[in-house]
């Protein structure tokens, strides 16, 4: 039995919870599940990053105080947690005092690779914040939501000194040391690394103000990313307390646009506390709607909750840890999933489910509550973070089990009186369908539950009293 640690990326409070905010969830909670089932102890942390101007503007467009938005929205994101049924055992919000406190007392730690120095660059007064060259380029010298000429700006910043670690992350990046997944994006990190700069990790407070004050400078405040990434060891205690049970984390989930904060500043923190770097990074690909990046502009937004009250939990998780590939862009449209929905969950499963089940009952078979294994290549399957795919070695197994009631016909051995043998063929029937479930467990373990309450008992097998998945549910 080892002990793992599994974490996700925070969140920005900015908002509601949105499709793509579950896939992080969805994906570290099957490889929680499958750790679990290992016999490991697995500690799973979830949170919410609440500071920086992003946070700031969007409560004061709400017309609320910001401590009182960011608590109400991260009090949204708790609940869609907790919905989605996933196994966490921490959740941590940025703006917690211990988190707060500890994040200074890593700011200190880390000076002596921190520097001051001025940062020149074009500035909106509007917006208040410094637009890249590109952007100016693109807009012409004008801010297009403030109808404002850029200025040109100088301000100070604290730098944290990323060629004090680039070698080393390099070389632990290429031993394998902290691994990249998948192989293409170890491959985009490699290359980001080759001329990545320093990275300032402070603004003006009166640039920013809603975030955690710089230890010794009262007119600095961390720069937002410092203050989230920090978040995975100060949830532990650090440096409170000492870490080294779960420390390093034994994989962390991100998405792709925020990989490179997690391969380049991250580790750079991380040495300059003299800390391990995770074993694992998992950087998953975007869900998208009709083949489009979703956003309120172009008002493809496909709200979650809506999706969740369609066709419930089981069939969530389902359509994306099954059809969402955990590496690759996937697209989301409700034909795709009203079809996984009904001719995967509910023809291939659900009816698989009372039709054994019935023949059973018929059949007085039962009892069978030999313990389950994970299967080899399902292990290694997920040991390399290959979570739809093995998913697809479930439902191999799924279709398999149909495939063996209408070779088996046991209804034929029945009317011909082979009692013995159809008792025979129905209980290696269950037992296959027991080891599935066990597997199944590990993405939906609702659904896998009630295959396990119906043909996992000491006694005679009884149809579920409801379908699993009941196909007329309302559109
Ligand atoms: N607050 C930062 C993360 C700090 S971690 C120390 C942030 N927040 S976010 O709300 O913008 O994104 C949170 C997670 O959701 C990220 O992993 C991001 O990649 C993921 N996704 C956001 N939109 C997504 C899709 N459309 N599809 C899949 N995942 C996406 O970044």
């Amino acid at each position: 039995m080892s002990k793992v640690y599994i974490c996700t990326a925070i969140p920005y409070v900015n908002g509601n919870p949105h499709i793509g905010h579950a896939m992080d969830y969805l994906l570290a909670d099957s490889y929680a599940r499958f750790r679990h089932a290992l016999g490991d102890e697995v500690r799973f942390q979830v949170g919410t990053d609440e500071h920086g101007n992003k946070v700031f503007s969007s409560a004061q467009k709400n017309g609320l105080k910001v401590e009182e938005y960011a608590e109400q929205n991260s009090a949204k994101f708790q609940q869609f947690i907790q919905k989605l049924n996933i196994s966490y055992t921490d959740f941590i919000r940025t703006t917690n005092s211990d988190h707060v406190r500890r994040c200074q007392a890593i700011w200190q730690k880390l000076k002596p690779h921190i520097y001051a120095a001025d940062y020149n660059g074009w500035y909106c007064e509007g917006c208040e914040s410094f637009v890249t060259q590109k952007e100016y380029d693109e807009n012409s010298g004008v801010c297009p939501d403030h109808q404002r000429s850029y200025q040109r700006l100088t301000e100070k910043n604290y730098y944290l000194r990323i060629s004090d670690f680039k070698d080393e992350i390099r070389q632990q990046i290429e031993n394998g040391k902290m691994e990249i997944l998948p192989e293409f994006r170890k491959q985009e990190v490699l290359k980001l690394l080759e001329d990545a700069p320093d990275i300032s990790i402070s603004r003006p407070r009166k640039q920013l103000s809603w975030g955690v004050s710089v230890p010794d400078d009262e007119d600095q405040v961390m720069y937002v990313w410092l203050d989230a990434l920090s978040n995975y060891i100060t949830v532990l205690g650090y440096p409170d307390h000492d870490i080294g049970e779960f420390w390093p984390a034994t994989a962390q989930f991100v998405g792709k646009d925020i990989l490179r904060f997690h391969t380049i500043t991250w580790p750079a923190i991380l040495l300059g506390l003299g800390l391990d770097l995770p074993k694992t990074i998992v950087s998953h690909g975007f869900v998208l709607a009709d083949g489009q990046k979703m956003s309120k502009s172009i008002g493809n937004v496909v709200d979650p909750v809506e999706v969740l009250e369609r066709h419930g939990l089981p069939a969530f998780r389902y359509y994306f840890l099954r059809h969402v590939d955990t590496f690759a862009d996937s697209d989301f449209t409700w034909e795709k999933f009203e079809e996984a929905y009904s001719h995967e969950l509910a023809n291939d499963l659900g009816n698989l489910v009372q039709r054994l089940a019935t023949l059973c009952y018929k059949n007085e078979v039962g009892g069978i509550t030999d313990t389950k294994e994970l299967s080899p290549e399902f292990i290694e399957l997920m040991e390399r973070f290959e979570l739809s795919k093995a998913f697809d070695l479930v439902w191999d197994k799924v279709q398999n089990l149909n495939k063996a009631i209408d070779e088996a016909k046991p209804w034929e051995l029945a009317k011909k009186g082979e009692h013995a043998k159809v008792k025979e063929v129905l209980q290696s029937l269950v037992s296959q369908m027991l080891d599935m479930a066990y597997e199944l467990a590990i993405f939906l373990p609702d659904t896998a539950l009630r295959i396990q309450e119906v043909f996992g008992s000491d006694e005679v097998v009884r149809p579920p009293e409801a379908p699993l998945f009941p196909k007329d549910v309302a559109i």
